[in-house]
């Protein structure tokens, strides 16, 4: 690939020698670039910052009275944060010294405690189109704004999709070079000797991103070449080496043990309760709450890799006929690579938590695929997700240009139907993540979705949180009036 020279006509292989270098020039083209650029521009308004928050109006205000605080930017009509601002605004609250005597506060920011499992979230299906990308990049930028979590992000898949909805121009993203998962979990080019990282180098493979503590480990060609090297390395004698579906298990949980969750809210300001910034950056990047991994349509070694990962399976599939069948190919052959790898005299172990079928692209005005969600739900709730994406017109808009529908900024016409799927991506996000991760509050928005979609047929997903109102100030009037003073 790397070799100049174009072979004399001898068909395919020459085709595909000149193709691709027709096809990188264009992909470094301008409205690629252009994505890259303007990540990240979104802005949000106070009243948004309340609802990532779950806090009230008056309280997020006198948060941004102290001290410390983030400066707001005057933008249209309001004053508006940035991502950045949000988190530092969890982690000014959270860190707050507790009052004697005073109610306990409404935790802010949800950062894995010393010895909390790292839950890890696989988007896996056997379709491309389905929302795979899409949902791991709505998951994780919820899982962000809505409880300012630090997120890694493994794109699996060589197309790079979720990596464009994360990277700016300083990140490599789908090349022939781009230092992919393949690379971080030891796979080598065809026949060479397995790499060997140091706890170093292995955090290294984590690129920041424009979101605060959102890191990725981008896609790029290399994953294809690795099912070849994979194969290889599965040849010899030694059980050890063949075990060559779960490197990137072992990786993580190498790279994790390495980098084990050590700051929490109250380390971050000194004896006088000053912020402390450095120490609050540093935190951001110093480990992970969760891990998102985005598949590739197949269920080749390199994304049974992504699967074996895992702590929580979503297999994102649309429901029609045809789509079905290929999802029931999809699942039997993942009975039998597990048949298969659970039978090791090592198996690997997973932590006792659901997988759910998710479905997307659901028509709301197509009663088939809504009575076909219950059919699923009523064989067996365990293992179909009832909060499914609908079908939006807005959502195409958006990721024409790889931004989720946190990051995007709808004109004015396509406000209510961008609300809309908002809401839609808000109760899937919602009901994956307290499953996945059983530390993460829940935030009702799982719960309003069935309520709405099911009257009352489908039980609560969670326990309903306290309901929000004037009451959700997390501290007595005494402990805000002492607040100022203190922060
Ligand atoms: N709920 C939806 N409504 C409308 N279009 C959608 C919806 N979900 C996904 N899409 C579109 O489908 C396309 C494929 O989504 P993507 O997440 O890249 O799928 P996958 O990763 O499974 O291949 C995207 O361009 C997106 O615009
Ligand atoms: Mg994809």
């Amino acid at each position: 690939m790397s070799d100049e020279s174009i072979p004399e006509n001898k068909g395919i292989p020459n085709f595909a020698r000149r193709a691709q270098r027709g096809v990188s020039s264009a992909a470094s083209s301008e409205r690629f670039l252009d994505t890259r650029e303007k990540r990240i521009q979104r802005r949000f308004s106070i009243r948004e910052v309340c609802d990532f928050l779950g806090m009230s109006r008056s309280v997020v205000k006198e948060w941004m009275d102290a001290e410390d605080a983030p400066t707001p930017i005057f933008k249209g009509r309001e004053n508006t944060l940035s991502l950045h601002d949000i988190m530092k605004l969890r982690a000014l609250a959270a860190s707050r010294k507790p009052i004697p005597g005073a109610r306990s506060r409404k935790p802010t920011l949800f950062w894995r405690k010393p010895g909390d499992p790292l839950p890890v979230i696989t988007f896996s299906s056997q379709k491309g189109g389905v929302a795979k990308s899409l949902t791991a990049a709505s998951v994780a930028q919820f899982s962000s704004l809505y409880h300012g979590l630090r997120v890694g992000l493994i794109d699996s898949d060589a197309q790079a999709t979720l990596s464009l909805y994360f990277a700016d121009t300083s990140i490599d993203v789908a090349g022939i070079d781009t230092e992919t998962f393949t690379k971080f979990m030891g796979v080598p080019t065809p026949g060479e000797e397995p790499l060997q990282h140091t706890d170093e180098e292995l955090d290294a493979f984590w690129q920041k991103t424009p979101w605060p503590g959102v890191r990725l480990i981008p896609g790029g060609a290399p994953i294809q070449e690795a099912d070849i090297s994979m194969f290889l390395m599965s040849q010899g004698k030694d059980p050890k080496k063949r075990r060559v579906y779960r490197l990137l298990k072992d990786t993580i949980d190498r790279w994790s043990a390495a980098h084990p969750p050590k700051t929490q809210p109250e380390d971050l300001r000194d004896e006088n309760g000053k912020f402390l910034d450095d120490k609050f950056e540093a935190a951001l990047n110093e480990t992970f709450d969760l891990i998102i991994i985005d598949c590739a349509p197949a269920l080749t070694l390199t994304q049974l890799n992504s699967v074996v990962a895992a702590t929580t399976l979503i297999v994102p599939n649309t429901l029609k006929g045809f789509d079905l069948s290929t999802l029931g190919v999809y699942l039997s052959s993942l009975d039998d690579y597990f048949t298969f790898t659970q039978s090791d005299i090592n198996p690997i172990e997973f932590p006792p938590l659901p997988s759910y079928i998710l479905p997307t692209n659901v028509e709301a005005g197509n009663h088939s695929d809504v009575e076909l969600v219950g059919e699923l739900y009523g064989n067996d709730p365990e293992v179909i997700c009832p909060v499914y994406f609908q079908h939006s017109a807005a959502v195409a808009n958006a990721a024409k240009d790889y931004l989720s529908i946190y990051e995007y900024d709808p004109p004015k016409s396509r406000k209510r139907s961008a609300d809309l799927f908002k809401a839609n991506a808000d109760a899937v996000a919602d009901a994956i993540l307290t499953r996945a991760s059983p530390n993460i509050q829940p935030r009702g928005f799982a719960n309003a979705f069935l309520k709405e979609k099911y009257e009352g047929v489908i039980p609560p997903w969670t326990p309903e949180p306290e309901e929000a109102s004037d009451t959700d100030r997390d501290v007595s009037d005494d402990e805000n009036d002492s607040m100022k003073v203190e922060v």
